[in-house]
Order: structure tokens, then sequence, then C-alpha cells
């Protein structure tokens, strides 16, 4: 896990800050591209994105599609598509899908790109600013698309100092989130779906009833792959008793016949976050 997720305080001042630093910078973009976790692809979104960056074009990277479920990814592709938002997968892991990335920008970009040549104003930059919570993979992508260097644009007029500008290449300028980007963290489902994938720390969750409440959605949602794994065919219906035959499979016992419940708890958020259970998409479209 980043370390740095364990330590970022969700507090008032901390959210105007990213607010303002964002408006402020908005006038010199041309798009923004919102990298989400394509395994939780509503938790892992700020809810007032959409309001700070009013009528800005705007593209969704569903990102470590690695992990999650393919059919889903395709399903979340077409509903942003009917919300007239473009979207690609994308591994920033392994770099898969970041080829695509250019073209939708110019893509989503088209009238303006038309309107540049209708100028004459050949060879201007795109400038898209790559906006995500912490742990969603901004720096992954970044460093991807930009090269290992992370080749920073200088002395830019205008431009706040510490922002962080990137070159990909003569046509796009990427710009890193200025700030840092909260979750939906006041939602009692996003703040658990967060820390299923790791994206919050679980110090401050009860590892027994986070790995329930995982059970309690992979039951229904993926039985094929529990099976898979666990050699489980059926769970019994209260999570406490699953999580106890999930470590009673697995020979974690403890003295007096009992089930050791937090080391299969560990285990099993353990095995989803490194994606050892199968990909799996915890939120649908519908
Ligand atoms: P951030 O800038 O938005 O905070 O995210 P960052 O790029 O630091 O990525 C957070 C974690 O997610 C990193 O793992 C990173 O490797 C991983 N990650 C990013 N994109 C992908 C992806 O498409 N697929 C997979 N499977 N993982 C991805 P980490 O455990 O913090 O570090 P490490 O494993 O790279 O050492």
């Amino acid at each position: 896990m980043n370390n740095n997720t364990q330590t970022i305080q969700w507090f008032p001042g901390h959210m105007a800050k990213t607010r303002r630093k964002i408006a402020e910078q908005l006038k010199l973009i041309d798009a923004v591209a919102e990298i989400v976790d394509a395994r939780i692809p509503v938790s892992s979104r700020n809810p007032d994105l959409k309001e700070i960056i009013g009528d800005k074009p705007h593209l969704i990277l569903l990102n470590k599609c690695d992990m999650a479920d393919e059919r889903a990814t395709k399903k979340w592709i077409e509903y942003y598509k009917s919300q007239g938002i473009y979207a690609i997968p994308v591994d920033c892991k392994n770099g898969k899908g970041i080829s695509a990335f250019k073209d939708t920008v110019k893509t989503v970009l088209a009238d303006k790109l038309e309107s540049y040549r209708a100028k004459g104003m050949v060879g201007k930059p795109l400038r898209v600013m790559v906006v995500g919570i912490p742990n969603v993979g901004k720096s992954s992508f970044i460093n991807r698309i930009a090269g290992g260097s992370r080749a920073k644009v200088e002395n830019r007029p205008g431009v706040t100092r510490g922002n962080q500008w990137f070159s990909v290449d003569k046509e796009l300028e990427l710009l890193d989130t200025p700030g840092v980007l909260w979750p939906k963290f006041d939602d009692n489902t996003v703040g658990e779906h967060l820390a299923f994938t790791g994206a919050v720390t679980d110090r401050i969750i009860d590892t027994e009833l986070l790995a329930m409440r995982l059970l309690e959605i992979l039951i229904p949602m993926y039985p094929e792959l529990l099976e898979a794994r666990y050699k489980i065919s059926e769970f019994p219906e209260d999570s406490y008793d699953a999580l106890c035959l999930l470590g009673k499979k697995r020979g974690m016992m403890i003295r007096g016949g009992e089930t050791d419940t937090e080391r299969a708890a560990n285990m099993l958020l353990e095995e989803y976050r490194n994606c050892k259970i199968g990909n799996i998409t915890l939120e649908r479209v519908e």
C-alpha cells in the first residue's frame, strides 16, 4: 500500500485548498482525465469533481483493469458513453491500454483541434489535467505515458510554482492533480470499498469485520471464483460463520478447535487485493 494514503487527513481546509487549486488551473488546460479504479468505479471517484470542473471536456481512465472483471469494465465503458463521456480501460502497472489515451484526448477535443487548425495555430500542445483520489494510479499513469524521466515542463508563464507539468510529446502536456483529491469519505460503503482494495488503511477498521463484509459481497457475486480458490461450494449464511469456514479450510485453527478468524480475515483481504481470487469488480453499473 502507498504509505502516503495512511497519513492523509480529510479536513475541510484541505479540501477547500485542492478545490481552489484545481479551479485556478482550469483556464490553463483543455481537458480533465479522471483516473478511477476499475474494481470500484463508484467509490474511487471524487464526489465534487463534476461541479469543480464544470463544462471542461472530461474523459475517464478505468485503471487497474488487470485486476477488474473484464465484462464489468466493458459495461462501465458503455455506461459512460451513454452519459457522453469517453472512457478507456488501462493497466498502468503493465502499460496496457495507455496507447489509446492520446487518440481519445484528440477525439474528446476534436472541436478545439479543428478551431486551432482554422486559426492556423499549429503545434500548440493539448493540455490535460490528470485527477484522481490517492492510490488510484496517477503517478503510475504519468510515469508510463510521460516516460521514466517524467520530463518536466519548466518556466511556463502564469503557471503556479510547484505544479507538476509533464510533457508527453510535442502535442500533449499533462498536469498532475494540484492538491489531494478526496473520495466520498462520509459514505460507509465507499469507505469499506476503498479499504477492501487497500486504497485507505484498514488499521482503523476492524479487519475481521472488513473481511466479513467482503465475503457478504463476494459470495453472491463471484461464487465460482470462491469455489475454485477455496473449494467451498456453499457458504453459511452468517458471514462470521463463512469466515470461520474459510479459515478452517486453510487449517487456521487455534487451541480449543476454534478458527483463527483474524488470520483468516487477513488472508482473504490479502488474496483479494493481490487478485489471487480472480478478476473482481465490486461495483456494477446497475
Ligand atoms: P497515486 O499516484 O494515484 O497515489 O497512485 P500510484 O501511481 O502511486 O499507485 C498506487 C498503487 O497502485 C501502486 O502500488 C501502483 O503500483 C498500483 N497500480 C497503479 N496502477 C495499477 C494498475 O493498473 N494495475 C495494478 N495491478 N496496480 C496498479 P503500490 O503497492 O503502492 O506500490 P508498488 O506495487 O508499485 O510497489
